[in-house]
C-alpha cells in the first residue's frame, strides 16, 4: 500500500518537473520594456515630476560624469589620472554639491528628489562610486618639494634609460645607476610620509620593472646596504661564538693547569714537613 502511494508520489513528481521544464522553455522572459511602454511610461502628476531647475541640474550632472569617466579611463593605463582628471573631477564636485547643499532659484533644492527618492538611488551611487575611487587615487595629497625633485629625478632616469636602452644593456645599468639609486631614495623618504598618489606610485612601479626586469640590472636600493650588514654579520656570529668559547676554555686549562701544579707543590712540601697545609 505505502509502496503504492510512493510511486504515486514520485509519477506525480516526475510531471510536475517535466510541465515546470517545458513551462520555462515555452515561456521566455517577458519584454520588460514592452511591459512598461504600455503601463508606465504614463506621465505623473506636475507636482510628483521633478522640477525644471533639477532637471538642468541632473542634466549637468551627467555632462560632468561623462566626462569624468572619459578622463579616467583614457588615463588608466599608465595612470595619469591625477595629472589629467583632478580638474574634470572638481567640475563633478561642483555640480554634485549644487544638487545635495545648494539652493537654487526660489530657495529650491533638489537634494531630496534627485539624491533619495527611491531605492536605487541611482545618482547617489554613481557619485560615491567615483568619489571613494578619487579617495583611494590619494590626487589630494600635497606636492612638496620631494615631489618636484622626485619627479625631476624620475625625468632624468627615463631620459638616460631612453638614451641607452638600444645599445648594450652593461651601459646603461652603468650610466643611469646613481641616478636609478637617487630616485629610488626619493621614493622611499616619501613612502614613509605618509600618502602617495597613484600616478608617483605607478611611475614608480614601472620604473623599477624597467631597471630589473627589462634592462636586468641589479638593485642598488635603498636596503641593499643594510641587508648586506645584518647578513654579514650573522654570518661571523658563529666565527664569534667558537672563537669567544675557544678562548675562554683555554684560559680555564690554564688555570686548572696552575692550580694543579700549586697543588702537587704544596702536598709535597707539606710532605716534607716545612709548610702545613690546611
Ligand atoms: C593628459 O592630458 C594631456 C594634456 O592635458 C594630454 O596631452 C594627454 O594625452 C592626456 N593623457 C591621457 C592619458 O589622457
Ligand atoms: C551651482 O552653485 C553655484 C554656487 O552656488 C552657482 O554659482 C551655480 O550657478 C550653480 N550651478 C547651477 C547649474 O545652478
Ligand atoms: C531663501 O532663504 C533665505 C534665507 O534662508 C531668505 O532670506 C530668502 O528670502 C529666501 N528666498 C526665497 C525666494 O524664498
Ligand atoms: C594638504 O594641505 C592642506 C593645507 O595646506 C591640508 O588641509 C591638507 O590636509 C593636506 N593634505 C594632505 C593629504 O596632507
Ligand atoms: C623647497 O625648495 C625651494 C627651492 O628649491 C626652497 O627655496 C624652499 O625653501 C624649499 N622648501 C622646503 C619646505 O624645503
Ligand atoms: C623630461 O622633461 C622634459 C622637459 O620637461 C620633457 O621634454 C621630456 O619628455 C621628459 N622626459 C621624460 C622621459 O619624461
Ligand atoms: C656589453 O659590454 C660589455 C663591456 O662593456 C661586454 O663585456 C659585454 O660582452 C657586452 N655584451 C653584449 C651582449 O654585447
Ligand atoms: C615628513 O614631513 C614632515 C613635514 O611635512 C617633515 O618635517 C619630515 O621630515 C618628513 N619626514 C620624512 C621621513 O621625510
Ligand atoms: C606594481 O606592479 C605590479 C606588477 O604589475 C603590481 O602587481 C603591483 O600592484 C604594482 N604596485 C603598485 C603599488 O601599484
Ligand atoms: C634578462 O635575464 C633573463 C634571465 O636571466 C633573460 O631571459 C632575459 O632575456 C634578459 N633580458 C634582457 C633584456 O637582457
Amino acid at each position: 500500500m505505502s509502496q503504492h502511494k510512493n510511486s504515486l508520489l514520485l509519477a506525480l513528481l516526475t510531471l510536475n518537473t517535466i510541465y515546470m521544464v517545458q513551462a520555462d522553455s515555452l515561456n521566455p522572459a517577458p519584454d520588460m520594456s514592452s511591459l512598461f511602454s504600455t503601463s508606465l511610461m504614463s506621465s505623473f502628476p506636475e507636482d510628483l515630476e521633478i522640477s525644471g531647475y533639477c532637471k538642468e541640474l541632473l542634466f549637468f550632472f551627467k555632462q560632468r560624469y561623462v566626462t569624468f569617466v572619459d578622463c579616467l579611463i583614457l588615463a588608466a593605463r599608465p595612470v595619469k589620472v591625477c595629472q589629467n582628471c583632478s580638474s574634470s573631477y572638481s567640475m563633478l564636485q561642483d555640480i554634485y554639491r549644487n544638487i545635495s547643499d545648494q539652493v537654487g532659484p526660489g530657495n529650491e533644492s533638489c537634494r531630496d528628489s534627485l539624491l533619495s527618492s527611491d531605492r536605487l538611488m541611482v545618482v547617489y551611487q554613481l557619485y560615491s562610486n567615483l568619489q571613494d575611487l578619487w579617495t583611494s587615487s590619494n590626487c589630494e595629497s600635497n606636492l612638496t618639494n620631494d615631489t618636484l625633485n622626485f619627479l625631476s629625478t624620475l625625468n632624468q632616469t627615463l631620459t638616460c634609460f631612453e638614451k641607452y636602452q638600444l645599445g648594450n644593456h652593461t651601459e646603461l645599468c652603468k650610466s643611469c645607476k646613481k641616478m636609478y639609486g637617487d630616485v629610488n631614495k626619493l621614493y622611499g623618504r616619501m613612502e614613509k610620509n605618509d600618502t602617495m598618489c597613484i600616478d608617483l606610485e605607478d611611475a614608480m612601479n614601472m620604473t623599477r620593472r624597467l631597471w630589473s626586469k627589462n634592462f636586468n640590472c641589479s638593485l642598488p636600493r635603498d636596503e641593499t646596504v643594510p641587508v648586506l650588514a645584518v647578513s654579514s654579520f650573522m654570518l661571523f656570529l658563529p666565527v664569534i661564538f667558537y672563537l669567544s668559547s675557544f678562548l675562554h676554555s683555554e684560559q680555564k686549562k690554564r688555570k686548572l693547569i696552575h692550580r694543579s701544579l700549586l697543588d702537587r707543590y704544596s702536598i709535597k712540601a707539606a710532605g716534607d714537613g716545612i709548610f702545613s697545609v690546611r
